[in-house]
């Protein structure tokens, strides 16, 4: 389904992608982990469009989407959701995906209501419907960002850090509905949180200064010297942040 190979990406000196070479296939979710910026984000960037590669290839079921603007590659079945919930807060929870389906997939009238429904459903929200999206709490906000991107009827589902914010048992909540999801899509989700992508992630992808460090099933990445260097600085550069604080 989606295969990206070679990819490079520079801001003047900084390396945001360095030749990164992957595959993923229809029904599987490939996790990706790294410092802040590793270059994470700007992979997703990469891949929708956002930003230009300076070398390498995209592509989606065949398709080389170089040169293809965000909106056409969103056409093509591209579809990225956020750590904040960027919703119109006013309008109604299916209103809100109805936008999605009716801009991002093309559709128009019944066609637009039926897969907006089917999306509010398939994310546990159908019982939200008529509320105005401004007034969800935050789990439901992030299933709203999840409903709005299958709205779009996409291929490549981009999660980038959606569990941000909520708590453990939210978490888990999240993540069984992207373990669902995932049957039908090829999914990509950018975490800080290990434990969800454990439950859900085939692969995982680890990126460090824009190089592909490892890719490699959930557990053996989480073993591995180099992750457990990633995160073990973490730990360490905020328990420093703690004590600064203290
Ligand atoms: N448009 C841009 N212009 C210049 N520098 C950029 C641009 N986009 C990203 N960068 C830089 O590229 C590096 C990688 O950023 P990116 O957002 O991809 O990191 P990330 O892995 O998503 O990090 P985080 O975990 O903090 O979200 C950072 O140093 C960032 O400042
Ligand atoms: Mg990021």
């Amino acid at each position: 389904m989606l295969e990206v190979s070679g990819l490079c990406k520079r801001y003047g000196e900084i390396v945001v992608a360095d030749g990164i070479t992957f595959s993923l296939q229809r029904g599987q979710c490939m996790g990706v982990v790294g410092p802040n910026g590793a270059g994470k984000s700007s992979l997703f960037n990469l891949i929708t469009g956002v930003a230009a590669a300076d070398a390498g290839h995209v592509r989606l079921d065949g398709v080389d989407l170089a040169g293809k603007r965000a909106h056409q590659r969103a056409r093509l079945g591209v579809a990225r959701a956020f750590q904040i919930p960027q919703p119109f807060p006013k309008l109604t929870v299916f209103q809100n995906v109805l936008a999605a389906a009716t801009f991002g997939a093309g559709l128009d009238g019944a066609r637009a209501a039926a897969q907006a429904q089917a999306a509010l459903e398939r994310c546990g929200l159908a019982g939200r419907a008529a509320e105005p999206a401004g007034r969800l709490p935050l789990l439901d906000r992030k299933r709203l960002e999840l409903a709005k991107a299958i709205a779009t009827a996409p291929k490549l589902l981009l999660l980038d850090e959606v569990a941000g914010g909520l708590t453990e048992p939210e978490v888990a909540l999240l993540a069984a509905l992207v373990a669902e999801l995932k049957a039908q899509y090829a999914v990509m989700w950018i975490e800080h949180i290990p434990q969800a992508l454990h439950a859900v992630a085939d692969r995982i992808l680890v990126l460090h200064f824009g190089r592909k460090l490892l890719e490699a099933p959930p557990a053996e990445a989480m073993a591995s010297r180099e992750v457990r260097e990633i995160y073990m600085g973490l730990a360490a550069e905020s328990a420093e942040d703690a004590d600064a604080a203290a």
